[in-house]
Order: C-alpha cells, then structure tokens, then sequence
C-alpha cells in the first residue's frame, strides 16, 4: 500500500532499484520497531527518508522564488535556469511564487520526473487576502468579528489559488500589533490575542479544510513567529524588544491557537528578540514551539532570514548562518542561499548532527504527504480547473458578503446615514472614490489590476433613478509609480482638481467623500511616520466642505488613521479599509442602508500619532488617574485614550444591555462562569450588535491588564426584539504567564463587564476565583 502510492511518483521509467531498496527498508523497519508503534504517515515519510543522501535531504530544506514574482531582494545567482538544474539535482524541496496550473506542471514536472527520487515540490505563494477574487485586507476582515465569513473567505481562496497550482500559502499572519505605523498591522488581526487567536483559527480552517489531500485546500502558514508587530518605532524588520510574559501573554496566543487547529507550517520572523533572531532562536523554535507545544509541522525562515543572520550580526557568513539557523530549529531556507551550500559539509564535519536534518526533512515530507503529492503531484495542476474556478461568481458573492459585514461606521451625526436611494444629488468625491485599484490591497496575489468595483460604480448602481450622482476626483494621492517594489510619492503639490471637487459638491444634497491611503501605503515595508491623511486630502476636505458641510467621509486605508481632525469636520464616517474586489458594492449596500452596519475596530485609532503604541489592555501603571498635580501617567497635550477604541461600531439601530447576572459569585477552577443579559434593540432598523465581555483580574503575582476580551457575540435583533445572551467564562479562559513562568490562573477576585465596546462598558460585576 505505502509502496504503491510511493511508486507512482517513481514513475516505473526508473529505479527498479528504489522499489528493492524500499522493500528491503520495510524489513528492517519491521525489526526495529513494530510497526504499530509508528503511524502510517510516519511510516511513508522514513520511506522516502531511507533512501536519500545527505545532499538529497538538504535539498528538500531549500526553497527558491521563480523570477516569475518577487517578494523580496533577489539575492546574486538566483536565475531560473540555474534552480532548474538544482530541481533536477534534487537539491530544491519547494518554490514560491510560481503562478499558474501550467507553471507549476511544468516545474513539479522536473522534480518528479528528472530528479533521482522523483520527490515532488511543494508550491508557496502569498494567499493573504484572496487569490484571484480579493477579499478585505485581513485587519479589515478582522473588523468583522464574524469567524464564520473569515473562514469562507480562507476557503475561497484556497480554493482559487489550490486551483492554479498552489499547495501552501505563507498566511494567515497572525502578528499582534499596538502600532499603526508599521505597515503591516493590514495583514493581522489588530490588537488582541483573544479576537487574533479565533480569527487565525477561523482562516486556517478555511485554508486547510479537513482534508489537507483535498484538491482544492492548502496548507497554511502561522507567521511570524514571533514578535514581528512590535519593531521598535513601527519602522518594518526593525529591533524588537519585549518581555517574556508580554511575548507570552500577547504574542503567543494565536500561534499557540493557530498549531492546536493543526496549521501544517510555521513561517519565522525577520525581526530579532532579545538580541537573538528569531531565525536562529532555539527559545522560540526548538523550546516553545516544536516542544513545549509539540508542533510537528515544520518552519520555514521568512524570505532570507537565514543569511541575514550576518548582517544581524550573530554570524560570520553563510556557513555559520546555517549551522544556527538549522540548530535552532528552521527547518526550510527561504532564498536565504545558506543550506543547500553548507548543511551537507556541516554534517560532515560533525558541527550539525544529522538526526537534526533528518528532523526537519521529515516534517516536509510529511507536510507534502498530507497534502497527497506523492500520490499525485499534479493534483494542483489543472489547467481547465484554474480557468473555471478564478473569480466565480459565488467568490464574489462571498466577497461582498464579508466585505459589507467589515464596514465600521464611526460617526453618524444628525443620522446622515443611511442616504436616501432618491436623494437628489449626491457629489461622489475623492481621490479614492473612483479608483479600482486600491481597494484590491497590496498583498493582491493574482489578482488583476483595477479589478475592483469603485465606490463610484458601486453608489451609480444602487442609486435610485432620480438621484444624479455627480463624480470629482478632486486631488490625486500620489505623483509617481504605484507597485509592490515602488516606495510611493505622495501628491503634495498638484491641486488642479479642487475647483471642479468644490463645483460639484456646491450643488449636492450630500457629498461622499473617499480618502485615505493608497494600498501601497501599507502592507510589507510600508512604515509611515505620520498616519494623518497623506497629500493634500486634508486640505480637500476643507475645501468642500467649505461649501457643503453634509458630508459623509468613507475611509480607505492599511492602518488606522489619525483622524483627529477630520472626524469634528465630517457628519459620516466609514471605515472602509481596503475591501477587495467587491468594495464598491458592499461599501453602497451599507450606504443606502440595504445592509445595516455591523463593523467593530480590532484596533485603537489613536488621537495623535505621539500615543502610540496603544491598545485598550494596557496596565494600570502605579499612577493611573489624576491626584491634583501633573504626577500621573498622562500626556499633557492629549488624553490618554484613542479616539476611536478597541471594539467600537455604531449601527443604523440602538442596542441597550440589562439585566447582567452572574451564575455564581464564585468561579471554581476548571470550571465554568456563565455571564448573561438582556441585549435589546432599542432602535427602529434591524440590526446586528456583536457584545463583548471583558475581564478585570484585580491582583496578580504580575501586572494585569485593566481589561481582557475574553468572550463575544453577534446577535442580530429586530427592533424591540430583546434577547438573553449568555457568555461562559471557564477558568482556564483567565491564565496568563505567572510570576512562576507558568501558563495558570490565579485565584483571587475578578472583575466581569459586558458592553459594546472596550470603553463603554455597560455593567460590570466581581467574582472569585477559587481552587
Ligand atoms: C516576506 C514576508 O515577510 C513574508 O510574510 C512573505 O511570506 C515572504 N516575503 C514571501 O513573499
């Protein structure tokens, strides 16, 4: 059985000898062990393992970027026809960024076919937000606190990209962040280890499905690991400096959620953590993941990790690089250019015990298996699949489902919103209003440019017949080249457009205004020092409203904004994030009320840019709140709290939260707490109000923070309708990184509160912990 799957990627045109050489490898397996004692997937992995040479094994830890895409610098040497010769050698386990079902037959067509054991490769690409239909930016998607859509929206993606020849994406990025102005807080899900951790579950089921064999799943990649979202100064593969029990506490949790859901692969992380980098921490790689958590997939270094251990400073040159990288447990070279040249020699020279390689190569084989390779290579490779598969129609549906439910609505002043469908001139204004492009986000995949439905488009088709909507771009964002390699150029100059921007909205009942970013302000080395509006945008605003002040702003940005400014300027405001393919639609179905928005920030936006790092579970600090004189922990130009906080969305209703109980004053532990209340829709639309429980632990052997997420839920009422939500606290749901380095919960006295958002807490209560 095991021989025969293995024997159809021999392709009988050779090696009679292999199939000799397996049989032969059973017999002294069954003598050494009882084969009971391994599981079958064990036992097909040592099968490919017996029989490869050192330089063999090290080939499958080595992975190269096609030419095809680059994400990231090109290291010298890197030319196609010199990897397809080490294909040929065996000495390349995996590709990333070779796109297409054609593309990828034809490199897997190599290894199976000219290499000595024929072992399949295993194909890598960035799936982050979408393949070919583009999804929310994940931060985006996080907004929507609906784990249920997120997972459809992995699902449909993997679908795509397991359709055009992909067998693993380097995603869901699982990286916590307090600070907007690193570029890569649109790729995560915000702030909160809790939210993080079911988000990062929901999008790895959605990629890997339960079937990782399944033609149309991938494997997914938990990154980075770790600490990536804390680079000092926001500046991206910056110096991360944090305590263990932040890491712990913080950090951790989604990846540690993430590898209980069975995420097939780990990605490291650029940055270093105490001095050491995390591709050649031990402390990471070896003590929590491969074994305090007994994770059994493998890790691959993020994109020249490896050798960068040089310019860190912790190796002398590439040998060494290796020699750390692969001790530490960093399973897969990344176009880090260091394993293939130099692991086999280390072996050799007794600095790398082989047991370690084979460690490694065995969590790729194995990963390789699970997704049914070595029964059939070219599974992912269906040409006519990829064509009918690409941007259907039900993907777009479940697009503009997810992307709707991502709409925040920040403000909604004198009920602005919803417009009305015949409202008589609506002025669509704004250098993001009409664009397509922006909204598909900078990690785009495969997708194509300007695919997007603009905000334009989407307004012009669900306005009623006897409204006139008027368009003006009014300022341009930029002044250069728009791509992934490009540092952008900010428009701070050409103002052209203001004129025909302020024409048009004089003579409007209400103006929509589209600011922000443009996409490739954000994303992977995209940190910014200002998070205001970029160019002239302000400016704009004023402008108009100068003549018009009903003005409803739609927001298009990576990172939350400093909105500090505007928000008193505007009567409407709308996250729109950058929501993919079907931005414009979704955007109109919440303008026109034909979706009632439901949207909650999974990040602070900060008053100024000088707060951050922010996020709502801060400490208490030894000083928390004014005595009389300046000696407490504040800013004296600025409160302390964002302008928008942690869990904040408003709705076309009202909700009103009573009635809080407690099941009982005390929580014994490994047992539950059930919290429950009336959740009541006090308004006149239906609506969905996604209620959250927050924790308070009032002593402990550490600092705690003054509030924890810790449960939620969406319920959708109708008006007047009143339902009992119960939320179940178990104690294991309080654990933090004690004082004793331990993962525990503490006994002692708890605080429980409910409400809409991190800041408005509509009831609260004690209880006690107890053993
Ligand atoms: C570098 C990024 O940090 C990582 O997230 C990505 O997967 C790789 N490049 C491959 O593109």
């Amino acid at each position: 059985m095991l021989s025969n799957s293995f024997n159809q990627i021999l392709f009988s045109v050779r090696l009679r000898k292999i199939e000799i050489i397996i049989a032969s490898f059973f017999c002294i397996l069954a003598i050494k062990q009882p084969l009971s004692a391994q599981s079958s997937l064990d036992r097909r992995v040592d099968s490919v393992l017996a029989l490869m040479t050192l330089e063999e094994k090290v080939g499958q830890m080595n992975q190269y970027t096609s030419s095809w895409d680059i994400t990231g610098p090109m290291p010298k040497g890197s030319r196609d026809s010199l990897k397809f010769m080490l294909i040929k050698s065996g000495q390349v386990g995996s590709m990333l960024n070779v796109l297409s079902a054609k593309a990828t037959r034809e490199a897997q067509r190599m290894a199976v076919e000219e290499s000595r054991l024929g072992i399949p490769m295993i194909f890598g690409y960035d799936v982050v937000h979408g393949f070919r239909t583009m999804f929310p930016i994940p931060l985006g998607e996080a907004a929507s606190w609906d784990v249920d859509a997120i997972q459809k929206s992995a699902r449909v993606a993997a679908t795509e990209a397991a359709a055009a020849g992909q067998h693993w994406t380097f995603a869901p990025m699982m990286d916590i962040t307090h600070d907007a102005r690193w570029g890569r807080v649109m790729e995560g899900a915000g702030e909160d280890p809790y939210l993080g951790s079911l988000v990062a579950v929901a999008r790895v089921r959605g990629f890997q499905g339960d079937d990782l064999s399944a033609p149309n799943t991938i494997a997914a990649c938990a990154k980075h690991f770790a600490g990536y979202g804390f680079a000092e100064g926001g500046r991206d593969y910056n110096t991360v400096s944090i305590g263990d029990a932040f890491l712990h506490d913080i950090i951790l949790p989604p990846f540690k959620a993430a590898a209980d859901a069975g995420v097939a692969t780990f990605m490291n992380s650029f940055n270093e953590l105490d001095g050491i980098p995390a591709t050649a921490s031990n402390y990471l790689q070896r003590k929590i993941l491969k074994g305090d958590w007994d994770y059994k997939g493998f890790v691959v270094s993020d994109w020249g990790t490896v050798a960068e251990l040089i310019t860190h400073g912790v190796a002398a040159d590439e040998k060494e690089a290796a020699r750390m990288a692969s001790i530490a447990g960093c399973d897969m070279d990344m176009e880090g250019y260091s394993y293939v040249p130099y692991l086999t020699q280390l072996v050799k020279e007794g600095a790398v015990e082989e047991a370690l390689i084979d460690d490694a190569v065995r969590r790729i084989l194995r990963v390789k298996f699970m997704l049914g390779l070595f029964d059939d290579p070219y599974r992912y490779c269906d040409a006519e699949r990829e064509k009918s598969t690409l941007y259907a129609q039900a993907h777009q549906d479940a697009s503009r489902d997810v992307a709707r439910k991502s709409v925040v609505l920040l403000k909604n002043e004198g009920n602005i919103l919803p417009l009305k469908k015949n409202q008589g001139t609506i002025a669509v204004i704004g250098p993001l209003a009409a664009d397509k492009d922006s909204p598909i986000g900078s990690w785009r995949a495969n997708a194509v440019e300007n695919s997007a439905v603009s905000l334009l488009e989407g307004i012009q088709a669900a306005a009623g017949k006897k409204t006139t909507v008027r368009y003006a771009q009014g300022v341009k964002l930029t002044a250069g080249p728009r791509n992934f390699l490009s540092e952008v150029i900010v428009n701070e100059t050409d103002t052209s457009g203001f004129g025909e921007a302020v024409r048009i909205a004089r003579g409007a009942d209400v103006v929509v205004l589209a600011l922000g970013e443009d996409c490739w302000q954000s994303g992977e080395s995209r940190s910014r020092t200002h998070i205001d509006l970029p160019g002239l945008q302000a400016e704009l605003l004023a402008a108009v409203r100068a003549v018009n002040p009903n003005i409803v702003l739609v927001l298009m940005n990576g990172r939350p904004i400093d909105l500090s400014a505007i928000e008193p300027q505007v009567q409407g405001l709308v996250e729109g994030w950058f929501l993919g393919s079907q931005t414009g639609n979704a955007l109109a179905d919440v303008l026109f009320g034909d979706f009632n928005p439901q949207g909650k920030l999974p990040v602070s936006f900060p008053r100024s840019l000088g707060q951050i790092p922010i996020a709502y579970n801060h400490k208490s600090t030894g000083r928390p709140t004014a005595g009389g004189n300046v000696f407490w922990s504040h800013y004296s130009d600025e409160k302390n709290d964002a302008l928008f906080p942690f869990g904040f969305g408003l709705s076309y209703t009202t909700f009103s939260y009573s009635a809080m109980k407690l099941s009982s004053e005390t929580l014994r532990m490994n047992e539950t707490l059930k919290v429950s209340f009336t959740l009541t829709n006090t308004g006149k639309v239906t609506g969905t109000e996604t209620a959250q429980l927050y924790t308070r632990d009032l002593v402990g052997s550490r600092t705690r923070p003054v509030k924890e997420l810790k449960k939620f839920q969406k319920v959708t009422l109708k008006p007047g309708e009143s339902r009992v939500v119960t939320l179940e606290i178990a104690s294991d749901d309080l654990a933090f990184f004690t004082a004793r380095g331990l993962r525990e919960a503490e006994p002692g006295d708890f605080e429980v509160m409910i409400g809409p958002d991190s800041r408005n807490i509509a009831a609260k209560q004690g209880f006690k912990l107890v053993r």
